[in-house]
């Protein structure tokens, strides 16, 4: 049996909790939009086409935001293709996903979707191939009340209110080679200061997100933040980072230890802002947007081939990551640090919300279903709301090919508006339980309330159409004796007192 101490006090706080950190992403990729949430012939499709039974899924999980419309995407988008009449909308070339976008949906169609999903809107802006123009003209379209060229243009469209959207990104990715329009730091941070000025001069209400690195393996990473936010520190309000994780050599331990990276990846970040804060002697704190966060990996080898059998084709079956059952520990895991952080991570996007590399999936005409790391996200998005307690965790700890004094249990804590302390663990030993001793201070030694479970036996479990409860969380007995509690091995759980 591995040994864990868990201390919680009502005083030691990271933060409040920022809701949108169950944010999500919808991009035009793959079957995300078409066939994802968008299906008009489907028996559950709505008067709008939107497919009721994802609807559904996403409400449950209440998404408290959607990043849109991109993504590598974003940053080819020309934002008035998508408007107006759906039979002059123009079919383009996606040159990101090598695809051909038939601009179906646009604004308003997705503005629509997210007040059905209760969910705000996060808009991604391309400055890729345009530029501070097109996006002030974008921020005019979407949340001036009227009387002026855009805005009227809207009314005209059919949306006499505004769509009232207030969190932008400033581009997406821009360090990436990848990116249509990617630029050097120095390029990028000026293109944003100004966009980000011109937007904020059209609505004063918004805040927005400059570009960080894609990821902490970019060579530039550091430099790139430094430099970017050199640039535009006075007109932004986050800095983004994206980060996702992969199994590819079958080594789950060393794969179970990567939000060590995570964690260093937040602090590195903030700690740069905050350098650069010093250096320009400026009051305002920058925040994080994590807003591209998951499992990325499963779907690699059959995305090349698809697009070598079918370039250009739309609505095509990419990025479809099927989770197994260790992808919803590492979820978890994910979610702990993030929470962990509250402090300086205020917006988190998983990426993606249905159907690329998505909690949700669905079948053309068919069902659809939750995927493993739907539940962990239900999870901390329902029951992780309130007060991020301070952890003070002591755990026996391993090493794995990467990472040194891997904790075996992690944990997160959250004190609800109604008093309920959550605590979200993971026990990352895949053979032995753990007793976890729970210090609960000034709490009181209090009997947990709930004990939510997820586990299966075999860490390659999945859930499919046929078979959508394979992996799915359970509740257990309670027990707690002299303060200690049992994690099963390979277990994600939930702790309510
Ligand atoms: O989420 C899939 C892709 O990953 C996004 O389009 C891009 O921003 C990132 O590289």
């Amino acid at each position: 049996m591995k040994k864990a101490k868990l201390i919680l006090d009502r005083d030691y706080i990271v933060s409040a909790v920022d809701p949108r950190i169950y944010g999500s992403f919808v991009e035009h990729l793959g079957r995300c939009v078409y066939t994802g949430i968008y299906e008009p012939g489907h028996p559950l499709a709505d008067e709008s086409g939107f497919r009721r039974d994802v609807l559904e899924l996403v409400k449950k999980l209440g998404v408290p935001i959607v990043r849109y419309p991109g993504g590598n995407y974003v940053s080819g988008f020309r934002w008035e293709d998508a408007i107006g009449p759906k039979e002059n909308r123009p079919r383009r070339l996606d040159l990101a996903w090598k695809t051909t976008e038939t601009n179906e949906v646009g604004i308003h169609e997705f503005c629509e979707w997210a007040r059905k999903a209760g969910s705000d809107v996060m808009y991604a802006v391309n400055l890729g191939t345009r530029g501070p123009e097109d996006a002030r003209n974008l921020v005019e379209y979407a949340n001036h009340p009227g009387g002026s060229f855009w805005s009227d243009l809207r009314k005209r469209n059919g949306a006499a209110d505004p769509f009232g959207i207030k969190l932008w990104c400033l581009g997406n990715e821009m360090d990436g080679p990848w990116q249509m329009g990617s630029k050097t730091a120095y390029e990028y941070g000026r293109v944003a200061n100004e966009a980000a000025k011109m937007m904020k001069w059209t609505d004063d209400s918004i805040e927005v997100v400059a570009c960080g690195s894609s990821s902490t393996t970019m060579k530039t990473f550091g430099e790139w933040e430094y430099t970017v936010l050199s640039e535009c520190y006075e007109n932004v309000d986050y800095v983004s980072l994206h980060r996702y994780y992969g199994n590819p050599h079958n080594d789950t331990p060393d794969f179970l230890a990567s939000t060590m990276d995570l964690e260093d990846f937040i602090r590195t970040v903030a700690a740069i802002c905050d350098a650069v804060k010093g250096r320009k002697h400026a009051s305002k704190q920058v925040n994080l947007s994590l807003d591209e966060w998951n499992v990325w990996y499963h779907s690699h080898e059959q995305d090349e081939q698809l697009h070598k059998r079918e370039p250009w084709g739309t609505a095509l079956p990419l990025l479809e990551d099927v989770y197994n059952f260790e992808d919803a520990l590492l979820v978890g895991l994910m979610l702990i640090t993030i929470l962990k952080n509250a402090d300086r991570v205020k917006v988190a996007c998983m990426a993606q919300l249905v159907n690329v590399i998505a909690p949700i999936m669905t079948r053309p005409g068919g069902g659809a279903w939750a995927q493993t790391i739907y539940w962990p996200l239900l999870h901390a998005s329902t029951m992780g709301r309130g007060i991020s307690l301070k952890t003070v965790l002591t755990s026996e700890k391993t090493d794995t090919k990467h990472y040194n004094d891997v904790p075996v249990v992690d944990a997160a804590a959250v004190q609800a508006k109604d008093g309920t302390v959550t605590v979200f663990a993971v026990n990352r030993d895949l053979e032995e339980p753990a007793e976890l001793t729970l210090d609960l201070r000034s709490f009181g030694l209090a009997a947990p309330k709930k004990h939510i479970v997820l586990h299966h036996d075999n860490v390659n479990a999945v859930n499919t159409e046929d078979r959508p409860e394979e992996v799915k969380p359970v509740e257990v007995p309670c027990r707690l004796e002299d303060g200690k509690l049992i994690l099963p091995a390979a277990s994600w759980n939930v702790i309510r007192f």
